[in-house]
């Protein structure tokens, strides 16, 4: 998996089909509902349990007797629902680092494979040959067994769509922490502190109220600290320079994909007129 991780071979396959994905998922707000920023969860991996249960349920009938219409429908479902969740992750896929691209680039053609195999089993059963449909069952389930292999390392190892900023709190000590005096902190301006020495916060003060915000953007640790605020949908937000994901300065909320996830706001609280903040 490593020798995939640094294969420069993939990027030029890579590189067209980003332009493609890019390219045909164009409106923005579906490019945000494909990455899981309405549930501030990411889809992709909820998807998929749709297609590998029924896959994997399918299998298990095909091991019993008497049970071909029940399978068959199955294999269907899976085949069927196997679709959005492919384009959920191309969407994702598309907002990757080089090195995860590559091997996200060998995890869909897994898949892909997996998808066709599936599709010929269901041909097969529908037109009576069920043992042909059995046979190909069992073989689109060990390809995309590969698929969900690969991608497990793209997702365990290389951390793609996981958040990248929460194990900031793992290395945060307990207690008070203090941030700024509010006498000096200026209004709607994001500011840089540090937590422990070495975690960076944004500081983003309207009114009387202080956001603390983890500064690491969850997608891929871009800088929120060196992004924009902007209004969105009647919020105030800050707005990652990197690719361009948007949180709630008000709640951490996601509102602009890439990252499917939300940011993690620190409870403050103000003591003799310094503002403080804790682990949640
Ligand atoms: S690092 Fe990609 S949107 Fe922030």
């Amino acid at each position: 998996m490593t020798k995939v991780e640094q294969d420069s071979r993939l990027d030029r396959a890579g590189d067209r089909l980003q332009k493609v994905v890019l390219g045909t998922l164009r409106p923005r707000r579906l490019r945000d509902l494909l990455h899981g920023v309405t549930l501030g969860h990411p889809l992709h991996p909820a998807m998929v349990q749709v297609p590998v249960g029924a896959w994997i349920s399918a299998a298990v009938l095909d091991l019993m007797p008497g049970q071909r219409r029940p399978a068959t429908v199955l294999v269907g479902l899976g085949t069927v629902s196997a679709l959005p969740a492919a384009v959920a992750g191309l969407n994702d896929w598309a907002a990757l680092a080089r090195d995860q691209r590559r091997v996200g680039l060998v995890h869909a053609a897994a898949n892909t494979v997996g998808m066709a195999i599936y599709a010929g089993s269901l041909a097969a059963r529908l037109s009576g040959r069920h043992g042909m449909g059995r046979a190909l069952g069992f073989l689109g389930l060990s390809t995309v067994s590969l698929g969900a292999y690969i991608g497990g390392h793209l997702a365990y190892k290389q951390g793609a769509q996981v958040n990248q900023s929460v194990s900031e709190l793992h290395r945060m000590t307990d207690g008070w922490h203090s941030l700024a005096d509010m006498a000096t902190l200026p209004q709607r301006t994001l500011i840089t502190r540090e937590v422990d020495d070495d975690i960076s916060v944004i500081l983003y003060r309207h009114g009387d109220e202080v956001t603390v915000m983890l500064e690491r953007c969850p997608h891929q640790s871009g800088p929120l600290g060196e992004g924009e605020v902007q209004e969105i949908d009647g919020h105030a937000c800050v707005v990652c320079p990197w690719h361009g994901s948007a949180f709630r300065l008000n709640g951490g909320e996601v509102v602009q994909g890439p990252s499917g996830n939300d940011q993690q706001i620190l409870p403050t609280r103000i003591q003799n007129g310094v503002l403080q903040t804790r682990l949640p």
